[in-house]
């Protein structure tokens, strides 16, 4: 098929394009570079520079192409920006999308498959939570992609366009076979902080809080490997495709680990210390957040195989070493 990704330059969706292109898809990579690399483009796909925010840009790829399906990573990600600056994630993240829709009713491309998120529930009411838990997102980040999700719903009733609307836990770690060669810019998230605390990029990985309800007292997260959600996404496109029905799944690994778990992980694994430090913690910080993936499971027979922390720890290390050297 002929697949045009969006935001295909960034960490996950660099994981998914090797699986589509392995698969014998067509990849067309779309990218405005803000956050992604032209590293992660493969050889065997094409590239498109280009802004969902710009309608010409979607007119000249989509006039260009006779798309099947379009996969949609596009997207700002960090929750304490989209606090500060609402109007920025309304622009890229909703707009954006709305253009994406648009276009996608005007050159009749069918399939879309949507990256959403774990932002999207809040504080979680029980554990784990599944897709029928209440939706009250925390940030502004995660309202963006509540309007998204919705828009998507109703371009499938208004205008037979068929979605797979999936929400990732916390995406962690590289690519199992290595080829993956970058690293995230501007990270926030637990794992690539902490190696920017082992590779000496920055003094300290800050723990929020020791002091929560849990056995070691710091809070407890999903963590889900990006090859895992590429095999997901593989899933969910033949499903909405042989099916001819929509899917919304949470795809997680069903199992927590606590911050102090990764820190004792990294510790193990490179037989290094890792300067950390415990601060205050963390407005709206929830303690615990473990997702049922048991939606994805009966729908799609997908299971998580490459989301254990050692797995996740293993590769990214890998990959940080590459790019700085020995810590
Ligand atoms: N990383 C996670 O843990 C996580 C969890 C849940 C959901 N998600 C979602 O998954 C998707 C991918 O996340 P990621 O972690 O790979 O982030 P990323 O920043 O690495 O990837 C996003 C890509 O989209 C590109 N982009 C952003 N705005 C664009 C625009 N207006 N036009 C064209 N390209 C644009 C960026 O340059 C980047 O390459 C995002 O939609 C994110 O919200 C990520």
């Amino acid at each position: 098929m002929n697949i045009l990704v969006l935001g295909g330059a960034g960490y996950i969706a660099s994981h998914i394009c090797l699986d589509l292109i392995d698969a014998g898809h067509k990849v067309t990579v779309f990218d405005n570079l803000s956050k992604g690399d032209k590293k992660n483009v493969f050889q065997q796909s094409d590239f498109f520079y280009g802004d969902i925010c710009n309608i010409k840009d979607l007119d000249e790829v989509m006039k260009k192409n006779k798309f099947d399906a379009i996969f949609h990573f596009a997207a700002f990600k960090a929750v304490g920006d989209s606090m500060i600056a609402p109007e920025i994630y309304a622009n890229n993240n909703i707009i954006g999308s709305i253009n994406v829709l648009n276009k996608m009713v005007e050159y009749k491309i069918k399939y879309i498959i949507f990256s959403s998120t774990a932002a999207v529930y809040g504080e979680p009411e029980y554990i784990p939570i599944d897709e029928q838990h209440r939706l009250k997102p925390e940030n502004y980040y995660g309202f963006s992609k509540i309007v998204i999700e919705n828009n998507i719903k109703w371009y499938s009733k208004l205008k037979n366009i068929r979605y797979a609307i999936l929400r990732y836990f916390n995406a962690a770690g590289y690519d199992v076979k290595g080829r993956i060669s970058t690293i995230e810019k501007e990270v926030t998230n637990l794992i690539p902080v902490a190696m920017e605390a082992l590779f000496g990029r920055r003094e300290y990985l800050p723990v929020y809080g020791d002091n929560y309800p849990t056995s070691d007292g710091t809070c407890i997260r999903d963590f889900i490997h990006p090859n895992d959600l590429a095999s997901a996404h593989i899933k969910a496109l033949d499903y909405i495709m042989t099916k001819n029905e929509d899917l919304l799944v949470n795809l997680s690994q069903n199992s927590g680990t606590s911050v102090f778990e990764v820190i004792k992980a990294i510790e193990r694994l490179t037989a290094k210390k890792l300067n950390y430090k415990i601060v205050n913690r963390r407005l709206g910080d929830p303690t615990t957040v473990i997702a049922s993936n048991k939606l994805a499971f009966e729908k799609l027979q997908w299971q998580p195989q490459y989301s254990n922390i050692d797995t996740i720890i293993d590769t990214t290390y890998k990959v940080y070493k590459n790019v700085y050297g020995e810590p």
